[in-house]
């Protein structure tokens, strides 16, 4: 059997044909068919004699069938700057990974990305700078690395983003950042504006623009640490909050790592998911609340806290837990004493997976203690004072105490140990498909 042609993907600027390097030239001029966006497609000569075919929208269930129709031939996508930066290299490598019938070895020509650009213009480290993307994702995806002195680029959805941007800024309490929005990077029409988030007014320019920040926090403007324990009055809560120590403490027992899902078991202010999620932008969470005004509050609190992507579930648990996707880690904050919800929780976590669960009474901890028995981990008891005024003194108020139970879930029995087959050897290989 002949081994499958590759599939070219080339990266192309603003600059268009007279950007591109020798190879990727070769490339698009021996293509028997050209996939790329009409934009692109748009750029090349003549000289590139195949087949045009311009994606659809919407892209990513289109592409299976597109490389199907095309399997044998010499195909070239058409990217814009690095296509493995947040561009089509990425949809191509994840639809191959699931249709086997569609796999063919792929070949990128990667051109500078607009972040490269961006950061060559500005004299800007890129690993230095922060990039946040808002292409389909909302502007509060921002306020996650809102830090005074931090540089972040922005990479726009299109002519309104600058706008967008400057609005949530003046919004979050930084209004003194400033902003330069660098249009058709690259390219002939290349051009810089210039301004503070305060008094931004200038008009939607080009759509094909990054956003540079300089970011600058006004001094009473709420500051939002990186770690765990974020002040309580960050969230909006009716009471029912985990408060800050006990928060950090949970945290911790939770060990969130990049990727990794969590439920957030009767949310209540949706704090613990949305610390989950702030610890790394490709933590995932749902946080499942019975009640409907908190279940709405928790989506507020995610937004106002740069993780509008926290999954709210409004229902009852155990029943709202039913086809939930499976989760790494499982924190009961409410309901425990609910027929059935501990099992239901242990049940969905795979082994290894992380459960972690608090209460303030005595009927909850008896349970807790029960399963502390049953599987062990770790029962500890939480117990934080707050100094106060007594009379011309000072003296100690007591936070009810917290019991937390936590514990990883062990393989199941009579699992076979990892053999010496399933150790993956280093290779060395010219091919990474
Ligand atoms: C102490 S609060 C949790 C606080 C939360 N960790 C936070 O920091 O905002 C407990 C929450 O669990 C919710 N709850 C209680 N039983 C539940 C159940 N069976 N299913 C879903 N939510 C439940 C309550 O409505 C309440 O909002």
């Amino acid at each position: 059997m002949t081994p499958p042609l590759p599939l070219f993907v080339v990266g192309i600027g603003a600059d268009g044909w007279d950007g591109l390097s020798p190879a990727a030239r070769r490339e698009l001029t021996a293509a028997e068919v050209l996939l790329g966006g009409a934009r692109q497609l748009a750029l090349l000569p003549a000289e590139c004699a195949g087949e045009r075919v311009p994606w659809p929208s919407p892209l990513r269930p289109a592409v299976p069938g597109l490389l199907a129709a095309h399997a044998g031939r010499r195909v070239c996508v058409l990217a814009s700057g690095d296509p493995m930066f947040y561009g089509i290299g990425r949809t191509l490598t994840e639809v191959m990974a699931e249709e086997a019938a569609v796999r063919r070895p792929l070949r990128v020509l990667p051109h500078p990305s607009s972040v490269a650009y961006a950061c060559a213009r500005l004299g800007w480290a890129v690993e230095d700078t922060e990039v946040v993307t808002l292409v389909g994702r909302p502007a509060e995806n921002l306020v996650r690395v809102l830090h005074d002195g931090m540089r972040v680029l922005v990479l726009s959805a299109g002519a309104g983003t600058p706008g967008e941007v400057a609005a949530l800024l003046r919004e979050r309490g930084f209004g003194p950042t400033r902003m330069r929005v660098l249009e058709q990077l690259g390219g002939a029409h290349e051009q810089l504006v210039e301004g503070a988030a305060t008094g931004w007014d200038a008009p939607a320019g080009d759509p094909l623009n990054v956003v540079a920040l300089d970011c600058v926090r006004e001094p009473d403007a709420p500051r939002l640490p990186v770690v765990p324990g974020l002040p309580d009055d960050a969230y909006e809560h009716d009471g029912q909050l985990t408060k800050r120590h006990v928060r950090a403490a949970t945290l911790a027992a939770l060990a969130p790592a990049p990727g990794e899902l969590l439920w957030d078991v009767g949310g209540g202010s949706g704090s613990i998911a949305v610390e989950w999620l702030r610890a790394h932008r490709s933590c995932r969470a749902i946080g499942v609340e019975r009640d409907a005004d908190r279940a709405a509050r928790i989506g507020h609190n995610a937004r106002a806290l740069g993780v509008p992507a926290l999954r709210v579930v409004h229902g009852a648990a155990p029943a709202a837990l039913a086809g939930l996707p499976t989760p790494d880690a499982v924190f009961i904050g409410g309901g425990l004493t609910a027929p059935g919800l501990l099992d239901a929780c242990w049940d969905a976590l795979p082994p290894g997976g992380r459960i972690v669960a608090n209460t303030v009474t005595l009927e909850s901890e008896a349970l807790l203690t029960q399963w502390y028995r049953r599987h062990g981990g770790e029962l500890v008891r939480l117990a934080v004072a707050h100094a106060v005024p007594v009379g011309g003194f000072t003296g100690w108020r007591q936070a009810m105490p917290v019991t937390q139970w936590s514990a990883v879930k062990p393989p199941r029995p009579g699992a076979p140990e990892p053999g010496p087959q399933d150790t993956a050897a280093p290779s060395r290989s010219q091919d990474p498909s």
